[in-house]
């Protein structure tokens, strides 16, 4: 905790490492064998997955930016002056930076990420790029409990940041449980900011997560060599491919990991074994309705402000406050 780095307090929650090992077995011991996507993001996961950003086809983090050149004097004017922006999963920052220029005063920014290395780098950039600014970086799970650093002096008002749409990687309680917590950050005249992913053709969602160029499909396979790397596994990655299709009674892309043959992998100590075809269910990626997103965050007591869209209603943005 407090301790520093270079030239921005970092916040660290403590190492969980056998906790992961537990969740990882657990996953891999049930009837459809499952993976957390929090695990993606390993310092190779968190580059592969800012090249997937790049992709012609993953149209969510260029049509969310847009709409944050669009509109990001109405959003500045909404959050107001001497605000502090708590980002949930902010990765490279990318789409703050575009906030922050907006916004008026902006008091401190705390970005939370499970993710280190990319979370430390970023944070160092914005510190020297935006110097009236405190910037507190936390590397946590946001899903366990964690705690938030004090800043130096007291915003008007929190306003939590999440987007990315990776609210839609959440099963619907999962989501809901989140949003609980970011209403309890957010406080009395908190807001939420969040990027939202809406309901679309099914060749546009798809073609989205299975890239020409095979990014995403590294960026899967990535999570088993993370396994080997971290988690003392023996996946033959060679033998295993990816897989991801939309899922319209769920309203959710799938990513999966599909053995290509019978096969045995060893975990530490534990063994499972795989049928050909057999797949580990790696990430959902829900896609909302507006009234879908609407009923969710009402199910956390945030009531739904303002949307604003792209023009081909791809992708929202949307601002929230305490009902
Ligand atoms: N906000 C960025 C990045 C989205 S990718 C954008 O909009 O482009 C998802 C981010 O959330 C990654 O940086 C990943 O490391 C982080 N993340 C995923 N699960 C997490 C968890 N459980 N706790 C903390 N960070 C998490
Ligand atoms: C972070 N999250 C919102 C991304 C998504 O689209 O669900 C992760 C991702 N998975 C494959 N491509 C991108």
């Amino acid at each position: 905790m407090g301790k520093q780095a270079n030239d921005v307090r970092l916040t660290e929650q403590a190492e969980t490492n056998e906790n992961d090992f537990a969740e990882i077995v657990a996953g891999l011991s049930g009837a459809q064998k499952f993976l957390s996507p929090k695990f993606f993001y390993d310092d190779t996961g968190s580059q592969l997955f800012e090249m997937i950003t790049e992709t012609p086809e993953y149209y969510p983090t260029q049509t969310e930016l847009g709409i944050m050149q669009d509109h990001g004097d109405e959003i500045a004017e909404l959050i107001g002056p001497q605000a502090s922006l708590i980002e949930f999963g902010s990765g490279s920052s990318l789409k703050t930076r575009l906030l922050l220029d907006q916004m008026i005063e902006p008091a401190v920014y705390v970005p939370v990420d499970i993710s280190r290395e990319l979370l430390v780098a970023s944070a160092k950039s914005l510190n020297a790029d935006f110097p009236d600014l405190e910037v507190l970086p936390v590397v946590a799970d946001f899903t366990q409990a964690f705690d938030l650093p004090s800043p130096r002096v007291m915003p008007l008002r929190n306003v939590v940041y999440f987007p990315g749409s990776t609210i839609g990687n959440f099963e619907p309680e999962d989501a809901k449980s989140l949003l609980d917590v970011m209403y309890q950050e957010a406080g009395e005249d908190g807001a939420l900011l969040i990027g939202v992913d809406l309901q679309k053709e099914k060749s546009v969602l798809e073609a989205a997560y299975n890239d020409s160029l095979g990014v995403t499909a590294s960026f899967n396979l990535n999570l088993l060599r993370r396994l080997n790397r971290e988690f003392g596994a023996n996946f033959d990655v060679e033998s295993f491919e990816h897989y991801a299709f939309y899922n319209e009674a769920m309203g959710r892309i799938e990513m999966h990991l599909r053995s290509k043959k019978a096969q045995n992998v060893r975990v530490g100590r534990e063994t499972f074994s795989f049928r050909a075809g057999e797949t580990i269910h790696t990430e959902n990626s829900h896609k909302f309705t507006k009234e879908g997103f609407r009923a969710l965050a009402a199910r956390a007591d945030f009531e739904v402000r303002e949307v604003w869209t792209d023009d081909r209603d791809y992708f929202s943005v949307q601002y929230c406050t305490r009902s």
